[in-house]
């Protein structure tokens, strides 16, 4: 069977690093893939004016699968200083090229599980009974809408005639806002679509019946955001009502879901939620089990283009590091879910068996492992560096 072509997008600072040792375990296990370099992240800003250059959305649009490692974002203004003299007002405008790349493709269901690994010295403990200390079970997946709520970039400062009419119109506006100067206001809209939000809840209940998960949470605040937050809860209603009886639908607002989630987190299974809330939720949900070195992701579209990628951004104050301390496990972790999601599951099970093996043995930690502050000196101090954390993870692999 000829290889399969992944389009390997390494991004900037430790995307670059983790990428390649994620590359490293897929050899190693056995993964026949050839992997397609694309070009995306800061230096493509400053050389081309563009982050995201349509060659590289020819690739992905070519091959469809594509793995990533992290881009660094900043500032509009810090951004045009940082362009090359030639490109320099000319008019170029900075945008993150990950929330480009979901936007272009509408990668609108990103996959977010978060799982303990037995022996994890980072995962969440709480007080039990009497004296007692209880380590929860965390086996939680949150599904986020990828592409709308607050983050669809509709929004305005100083807002135009036609806008500030259209919101003179509500009278909730008028009463509370009608005496704001038109450039003293800001507004950020909050867009939920009903196929959007269906398809995120049909995700949801799927993987749940799939996967064998009791319930599914509805994570938003319907209650108060009774639009948006209260399209998602009547939609999941009534899809459980009419598709999955067998499941159990919970109701929780996000703000008490983040105290309940450090209370019973084992009693949660799919969460589902919008963009903004989503986010919260499962970074929420990430701190349990060791936080961003161990928090992967995948990102679907309706039309076959999956994007896999580490939670975590670029990590720029760890990236010109002569030996690099970073935890190689999120990345890992999301190369073995484009494994899930390209029928190889025999070579993901692998890789996670040995992730585990690796993290329960305990002899092999990274720096974030053993509660160190990161700098250079972490490895002097007996913390793994990247290439021996995956070192010891491919080493597993060959038992
Ligand atoms: P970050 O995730 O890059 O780093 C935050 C902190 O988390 C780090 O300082 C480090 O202490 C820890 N950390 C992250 N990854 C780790 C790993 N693999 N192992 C051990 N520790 C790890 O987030 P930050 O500092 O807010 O953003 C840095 C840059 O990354 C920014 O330019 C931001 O815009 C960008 N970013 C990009 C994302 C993406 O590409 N999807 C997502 C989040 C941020
Ligand atoms: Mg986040």
């Amino acid at each position: 069977m000829a290889k399969r072509k992944i389009i390997a997008l390494p991004g900037d600072g430790i995307g670059i690093v983790v990428l390649e040792q994620a590359v490293r375990v897929l050899d190693a296990a056995g993964f026949d893939a050839e992997y397609i370099y694309g070009d995306i992240g800061w230096e493509f800003w400053c050389k081309e004016g563009n982050p995201l250059p349509n060659r590289t959305l020819e690739l992905i649009k070519q091959h469809k699968v594509a793995l990533f490692g992290a881009i660094t974002s900043k500032p509009n203004d810090e951004a045009k200083a940082e362009l090359s003299p030639a490109l320099q007002g000319k008019g170029y405008s900075y945008s993150s090229p990950i929330v480009g790349l979901r936007q272009h493709f509408n990668l609108d269901i990103c996959v977010r599980p978060c799982k303990t690994y037995k022996g994890n010295p980072l995962n969440f403990i709480r007080r039990g009974k009497g004296t007692t200390i209880e380590e929860p079970q965390v086996d939680v997946v949150i599904f986020r809408q990828n592409t709308e709520c607050l983050y669809s970039g509709v929004e305005w400062t100083n807002p135009p005639d036609n806008v500030y009419q259209a919101l003179l119109s509500h009278p909730k506006f008028r009463e509370n806002f009608g005496t704001v100067p038109v450039d003293e206001l800001s507004i950020s809209t909050r867009i939920f679509t009903r196929k959007a939000t269906t398809r995120i809840l049909q995700a949801a209940f799927e993987h749940a019946v799939k996967f064998g998960y009791k319930s599914v949470t509805v994570c938003e605040k319907p209650n108060v955001v009774r639009e948006t937050s209260g399209l998602m809860w009547k939609l999941a209603k009534e899809m459980q009502k009419n598709s999955y009886p067998g499941i159990k639908l919970i109701n929780t607002n996000i703000d008490a879901q983040m105290m309940w989630l450090t209370k019973n987190p084992e009693e949660y299974g799919v969460i589902v939620a919008g963009n903004m809330f989503g986010d919260i939720v499962s970074d929420g949900f990430a701190g349990l089990i060791g936080g961003l070195g161990f928090a992967c992701s995948a990102q679907f579209s309706s039309d076959g283009i999956a994007v896999f990628e580490p939670t975590h951004g670029s990590a720029p104050k760890y990236a010109g590091y002569e030996v690099s301390i970073v935890n190689p496990i999120a990345m890992i972790e999301s190369a073995c879910m484009m494994l899930d999601y390209l029928e190889e599951k025999k070579i993901s099970q692998v890789i996670r068996r040995s992730i585990a093996e690796v993290i329960a043995e305990g002899r092999v930690r990274t720096y974030d492992m053993m509660k160190l502050q990161g700098k250079p000196e972490v490895i002097s101090s007996g913390a793994a560096s990247t290439v021996q954390m995956t070192d010891e993870i491919i080493s597993k692999l060959k038992k």
